[in-house]
């Protein structure tokens, strides 16, 4: 079973984006023949600044790695490494309706929110369903954002068997993320960047804590039982603790006589010793010059490979070779 995910470069990876995509893959890598990709073409459509974009998949490349993405196991490359994914996207856009373009949500929430509705936005799902279809993927492992985009890739997938003939194409299951895996932010809200309430999962000491013991609380006395409902702090918390400490915070929310400050400091703890052993894989890795771009060249080397086989295939069957 081959199952693939891309991840998009934006900027420094926080608490969301680890329990919500890297560490379900990060998992799932053992569960078959794993290709994961850092979607940069993707990251096209909203990051306009070369630096930014070079830093964004440079940074996401070394945090993937250090929390426990196996470049041995999974294939790991940047999509742009595999320039013919472009090949394959516009083959898939000569079967493609604008309808099926036209009713995509993501397009029209980016464009809504001001985003400049230019081509790339729109053929985002072309693109996407490219990249799923040259490796011949079984299972695509999303956020619920992305189904539509899946549900896209599906019909594409099935558009291309009926016209060039079965087996042209797999058409690949998908496996969308429960909502349990949506994490809150500082705030309460959904941890998300545009909502300037995360929690990076790789900053250093201080201004973390300081994140942390920030969190604004109700304004229980600290005698008084603490309400357990939409606690951000025990949310967090229930990430970072094992079950145990977490019954244990619960308690002692419920009983009263503990203050905020003591609960924000067993979640600053807890959170600062989960992250510690891949702290330092990532201090090793910075430290190793050239071994992120010795992981990203071979996995280009091994994604290309199985990607000539199937734009092979394709090109077959459609008529170009
Ligand atoms: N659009 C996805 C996101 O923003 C990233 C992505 C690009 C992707 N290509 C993909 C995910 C292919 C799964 C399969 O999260």
């Amino acid at each position: 079973m081959r199952i693939l995910t891309g991840l998009q470069p934006s900027g420094k990876l926080h608490v969301g984006n680890y329990f919500g995509a890297m560490e379900p893959a990060i998992r799932l890598q053992d569960k078959g023949e794993a290709f994961y990709f850092i979607a940069d073409y993707h990251a096209m459509t909203t990051t306009k600044s070369p630096d930014a974009l070079r830093q964004n998949v440079r940074d996401l490349a070394v945090d993937f790695l250090a929390c426990g993405l196996d470049p041995e196991r999974a294939v790991f490359f940047r999509q742009s490494s595999v320039p013919e994914v472009n090949e394959l996207a516009w083959i898939l856009s000569t079967v493609c309706p604008i309808s099926l373009l036209e009713k995509c949500h993501s397009y029209k929430d980016k464009v809504s929110r001001g985003v400049a509705a230019n081509h790339g936005l729109f053929a985002y799902p072309v693109l996407m369903a490219a990249d799923i279809l040259m490796y011949d993927s079984n299972l695509v492992p999303v956020g619920k954002d992305q189904k539509q985009h899946l549900e896209v890739t599906r019909d594409l997938a099935v558009k291309m068997n009926e016209a060039f003939g079965a087996g042209t194409m797999v058409v690949p299951d998908v496996m969308i993320r429960d909502d349990t895996s949506v994490v809150l932010g500082l705030d309460g809200q959904k941890m998300s960047k545009s909502y300037g309430n995360t929690l990076p999962i790789f900053g250093d000491e201080k201004p973390m804590r300081k994140l942390i013991m920030g969190i604004v609380t109700d304004s229980t006395p600290v005698e008084a039982p603490k309400p357990v409902e939409n606690s951000t702090v025990l949310a967090l918390y229930k990430l970072f603790a094992g079950e145990a400490d977490y019954a244990a915070m619960v308690d002692g929310f419920l009983a009263g006589g503990t203050g905020y400050g003591e609960f924000k400091k067993r979640l600053w703890e807890a959170y600062w010793g989960y992250f510690a052993k891949m702290r330092e894989r990532r201090d090793e890795i910075l430290a190793d010059a050239g071994y992120v771009d010795a992981v990203l060249a071979r996995g280009a080397e091994r994604a290309r490979a199985q990607s000539a086989v199937v734009l092979d295939r394709v090109k077959r069957a459609v008529g170009l070779i």
